[in-house]
């Protein structure tokens, strides 16, 4: 990728399914915050121009783990995380062009390896529309009947999950997020809004170890992950 690019770090998620009183990405993870590991890849970017961190408004975390980087901007976030990334848009409306390139990570993703992220960026530099990094499904998919029982197996053929970053042009992906929030449509990814728009985006092929933490478990995989490197 050539020229500048800016992140979003969607951060105001409460975390419910992790069942702790601190929102999961501010736990404790090999000797730092989840949060500080997420953002360590983006602040080595050269071409990361502003990361706009979007956090609940009065987060009481945040000012004591800010890494020191001024290339890092805080601003309040929103209901669901669709609005916390809209907000951190917003946020650059004066300084970023509608053709600049712009990331969107997770603040609870801090195993994405440099390399994925290298390769995400110069995959998507060749691309009308951008990108993300997924992974394509590797387990047998069941639909569940309601009663904890299966009702069908659904083929995994050409099924991917999505994983963050995904990357897209400013100007486009502000419209088809401030289109699906005036419709009222709820869109988990900015690949979703992008979907909605009339845009295929390009899936590059991530590491599984990429993983959101989501569950109690997850800190513990994602110790060894990181330690393993
Ligand atoms: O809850 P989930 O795992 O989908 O959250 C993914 C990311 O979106 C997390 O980094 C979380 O902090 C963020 N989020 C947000 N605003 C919300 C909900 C989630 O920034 N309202």
């Amino acid at each position: 990728m050539t020229g500048r690019c800016w992140a979003v770090v969607p951060a105001a998620g409460a975390g419910a399914r992790m069942g702790s009183a601190t929102p999961k990405q501010y736990l404790s993870l090999a000797g730092r915050r989840v949060i500080e590991w997420s953002l360590a890849p983006l602040l080595r970017l050269d071409e990361m121009a502003t990361i706009v961190v979007a956090t609940s408004a009065g987060d009481p975390w945040w000012r004591d783990i800010a890494p020191g980087s001024d290339k890092l901007r805080r601003v309040d976030g929103g209901a669901r995380r669709q609005d916390s990334v809209l907000l951190g848009l917003r946020a650059l409306e004066t300084v970023a062009d509608t053709d600049d390139w712009v990331l969107v990570h997770d603040a609870a993703r801090p195993c994405l390896p440099d390399e994925d992220l290298a390769e995400l960026l110069s995959r998507v530099a060749a691309d009308s529309v951008g990108g993300l990094l997924a992974c394509p499904v590797r387990d047998t998919l069941k639909h569940a009947s309601g009663d904890g029982r299966v009702d069908r197996t659904i083929p995994r053929d050409d099924l991917w999950q999505a994983l963050t970053p995904q990357v897209f042009r400013y100007g486009p992906l502000r419209a088809a997020l401030e289109s699906a929030a005036e419709a009222g449509v709820e869109v988990t990814d900015e690949a979703a809004a992008m979907e909605r728009a009339g845009y295929s985006p390009l899936l590059v092929p991530g590491s599984p170890v990429n993983i959101k933490i989501t569950r109690p478990g997850d800190i513990a995989l994602a110790s060894a992950f990181l330690e393993g490197r």
